[in-house]
């Protein structure tokens, strides 16, 4: 009991002294402790900010480049590769057969990346395993006819300018959740300039407000 009197008597006498007769010692003790708190503290957000969404994803490369710019001018249009069939479904990424209208197993330029395609996946007969940047949780339902024909929107309100770039970016995914990182968005306070910065459901529930009056029944979207 007295030992602990006086230890914590002793402890204030210290903190008394310390503090009124200014000991110019320990002020520049307590005064480096707060610089390097400061540093310590700006270190560990700005390395928290700017590694953790690299460590929260993981980055996957295309099997190989996909021009958009040049297939466009080649085909004509989107609907040659992307077009509602008569059933309404949407046909999404095209498969093999329409790259075969045009391409055979002999490559007609000399780029690495159309012989990788020829030789990997035209002349074995192997479906190219795209990963789709726009892609939903299972859970979700999504119908591309309600909003490309009855609502009359542009691909690019949701998807951006993909189709008029040359290379194919990164497919990235998030190591938690398993979804793409076009569901989040690229900022990681979430904070958006285009409509297709982010679609997650609350940017499918706003513009749904927006253009019919209703957010929408949870299982409009989710059957
Ligand atoms: C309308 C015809 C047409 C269709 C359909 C088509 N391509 Fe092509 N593709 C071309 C032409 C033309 C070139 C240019 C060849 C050259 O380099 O001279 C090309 C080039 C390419 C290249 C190399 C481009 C580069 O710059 O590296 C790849 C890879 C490729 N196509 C993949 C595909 C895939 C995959 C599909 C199917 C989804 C497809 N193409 C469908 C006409 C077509
Ligand atoms: C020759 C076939 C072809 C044509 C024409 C074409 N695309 Fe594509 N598109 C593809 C292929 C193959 C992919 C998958 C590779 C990739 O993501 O770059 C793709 C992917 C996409 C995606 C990405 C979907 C996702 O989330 O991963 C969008 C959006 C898209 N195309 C829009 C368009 C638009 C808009 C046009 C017309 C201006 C167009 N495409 C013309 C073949 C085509
Ligand atoms: C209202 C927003 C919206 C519009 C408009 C839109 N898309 Fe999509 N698109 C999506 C969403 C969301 C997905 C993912 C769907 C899923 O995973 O169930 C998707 C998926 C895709 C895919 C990949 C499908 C697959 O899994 O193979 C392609 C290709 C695509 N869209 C092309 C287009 C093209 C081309 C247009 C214009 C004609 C278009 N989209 C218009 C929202 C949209
Ligand atoms: C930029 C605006 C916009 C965005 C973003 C959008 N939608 Fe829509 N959506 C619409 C409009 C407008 C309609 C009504 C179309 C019509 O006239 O039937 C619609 C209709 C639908 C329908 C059909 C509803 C029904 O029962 O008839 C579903 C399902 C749907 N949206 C799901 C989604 C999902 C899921 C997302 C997000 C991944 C999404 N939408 C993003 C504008 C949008
Ligand atoms: C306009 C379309 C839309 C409506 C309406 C909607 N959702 Fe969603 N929901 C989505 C989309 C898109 C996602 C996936 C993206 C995300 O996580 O935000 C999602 C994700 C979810 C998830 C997380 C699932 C997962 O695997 O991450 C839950 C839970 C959920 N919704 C419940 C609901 C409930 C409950 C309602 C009704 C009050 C509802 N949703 C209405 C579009 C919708």
């Amino acid at each position: 009991m007295s030992e602990i009197e006086n230890k914590t008597e002793h402890g204030s006498m210290d903190g008394a002294t310390a503090g009124t007769a200014g000991d110019p010692k320990n002020d520049t003790g307590l005064g480096l402790g707060v610089i390097f708190f400061i540093v310590a503290f700006l270190i560990c957000f700005l390395s928290g900010w700017l590694l953790f969404p690299k460590l929260l994803y993981s980055k996957h490369e295309q099997p190989f480049n996909f021009d958009h710019v040049l297939h466009v001018e080649e085909a004509g249009d989107c609907e040659s590769c992307h077009y509602l069939r008569d059933d309404g479904t949407f046909s999404g990424i095209p498969k093999m057969e329409s790259c075969l209208d045009c391409h055979t197993d002999e490559p007609m330029g000399d780029t690495m990346d159309e012989a990788i395609f020829t030789s990997e996946y035209v002349a074995k007969e192997r479906e190219i395993p795209w990963y789709v940047y726009a892609r939903q949780p299972d859970c979700v339902y999504f119908s591309h006819a309600a909003h490309i024909q009855a609502a009359g929107m542009d691909c690019q309100t949701c998807h951006g300018p993909i189709a008029e770039t040359r290379t194919s970016r990164p497919y990235e995914e998030n190591r938690l959740t398993g979804y793409s990182r076009d569901i989040w968005g690229k900022n990681i306070w979430g904070i958006t300039k285009n409509p297709w910065d982010r679609m997650k459901m609350n940017d499918c529930a706003k513009c749904h407000e927006k253009e019919t009056g209703h957010k929408g029944y949870c299982f409009q979207c989710h059957k």
